[in-house]
């Protein structure tokens, strides 16, 4: 798979290290950002082409797949552009910043033939892996609910780093949408079709950007689950962030992207009549059955799970549609914090 990285700032230099090591199955041929020293450092780093322009680059034969690292809302009509020219498509999360951009991405890929992946890296690790299966195996018995935690800080001076940071257009939202989207998307996937949330957001600890710096909000699922979503870029000095999922026959817990908490009753096991305040961890266990994970960048592996989508024609773990699902209950947290009420997913939906 011959690669162009679209957008050579912060994350694009992760992608072309992981590309480059993904190597012979992975190649990069190109990279491409509309500030030429930006794509040149990469380029000369790798030894590989460098360019400024995206149409240029989705003209060559010898480019398979772009992968879209620039700022949040450009994401989806790269995304476009590059599918109707008949390529693969990584795009950097958020897929985008509004759910009208996410519409444009899901027409453009049922239009192609071609693979379409977002980033979301942690649904690939072996903690996430573990909890998943385990849920998907009815492992916890009634998912009663979840908590997608991010005490997290950035600084004043990390806000006024990039113009587009903070910005409604380009970032579109704070410390959910650019940061606490990880967290909330493996509480998503765990917990499954997320129906009605009710949020608070506020810009408390930073100035000079128009989004949130804190949200608190509550979900419903489908199933019934209830959760808690809070993520915060306000939070001194940056505490990890924690997913939790709980049910009548089992829970786990994952710190800072590790299996910190598990137990999943047995089959012939007698269920207590008082809870055992954290006893009974059997994570060490679970992470020892587990398959090992061999990561170059916190993106190799699902990159490796692009390339093998592609090769064996089968949806990617993270397809456009999941993306857009996760990016619709961020954009309810919005609205709901906005009209001061409760927010249906299907208002907004995709
Ligand atoms: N998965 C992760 O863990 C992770 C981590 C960081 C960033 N990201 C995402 O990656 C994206 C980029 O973030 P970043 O921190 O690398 O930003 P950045 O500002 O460091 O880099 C963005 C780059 O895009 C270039 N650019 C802007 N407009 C362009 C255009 N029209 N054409 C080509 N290039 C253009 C800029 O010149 C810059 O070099 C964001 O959407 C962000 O949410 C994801």
């Amino acid at each position: 798979m011959r690669f162009a990285v679209l957008g050579c700032g912060v994350i694009g230099a992760v992608h072309a290290r992981t590309i480059k090591a993904l190597a012979p199955r992975a190649e990069l041929v190109v990279a491409v950002d509309a500030v030429e020293e930006r794509a040149r450092a990469i380029a000369d780093e790798h030894g590989v082409d460098a360019s400024t322009s995206l149409d240029e680059v989705l003209a060559r034969d010898d480019v398979d797949a772009v992968t879209i690292c620039t700022p949040s809302g450009m994401h989806s009509d790269a995304a476009v552009a590059v599918l109707d020219a008949g390529k693969h498509v990584i795009i950097e999360k958020p897929l985008d910043v509004d759910l009208d951009a996410a519409r444009r991405v899901l027409d453009a890929e049922r239009r192609s033939d071609r693979t379409a992946m977002v980033i979301s890296q942690h649904r690939h690790d072996l903690a996430s892996r573990v909890v998943h299966e385990a849920l998907t195996a009815g492992s916890f018995g009634t998912v009663t609910s979840g908590m997608a935690l991010m005490p997290w800080w950035r600084s004043q001076a990390y806000y006024d780093s990039g113009d587009w940071r903070g910005t409604v257009e380009m970032d579109g939202g704070g410390a959910l949408m650019n940061q606490g989207i990880h967290t909330l998307d493996l509480l998503v996937w765990f917990l499954g079709e997320p129906v009605e949330v009710f949020a608070y957001t506020g810009l408390l600890a930073h100035e000079r950007i128009a989004v949130e710096d804190t949200a608190v909000a509550t979900v419903r699922f489908a199933s019934g689950a209830l959760g808690i979503v809070h993520g915060t870029t306000a939070a001194y000095p940056g505490l990890t962030t924690r997913v939790q999922v709980h049910g009548d026959r089992g829970s786990a817990v994952i710190d800072h992207n590790q299996l910190a908490y598990f137990h999943a009753a047995g089959d012939g096991d007698e269920i207590r009549a008082h809870g055992v305040a954290g006893g009974g961890n059997q994570a060490e266990e679970r992470i020892a059955a587990a398959a090992p994970v061999d990561r170059t960048t916190s993106h190799s592996e699902q990159f490796e799970d692009f390339l093998d989508a592609v090769e064996h024609g089968r949806p990617p773990l993270v397809t456009v549609e999941t993306a857009a699902r996760t990016l619709a209950v961020i954009r309810a947290i919005y609205t709901s914090a906005e009209a001061g009420r409760p927010v249906t997913i299907k208002e907004l939906s995709v």
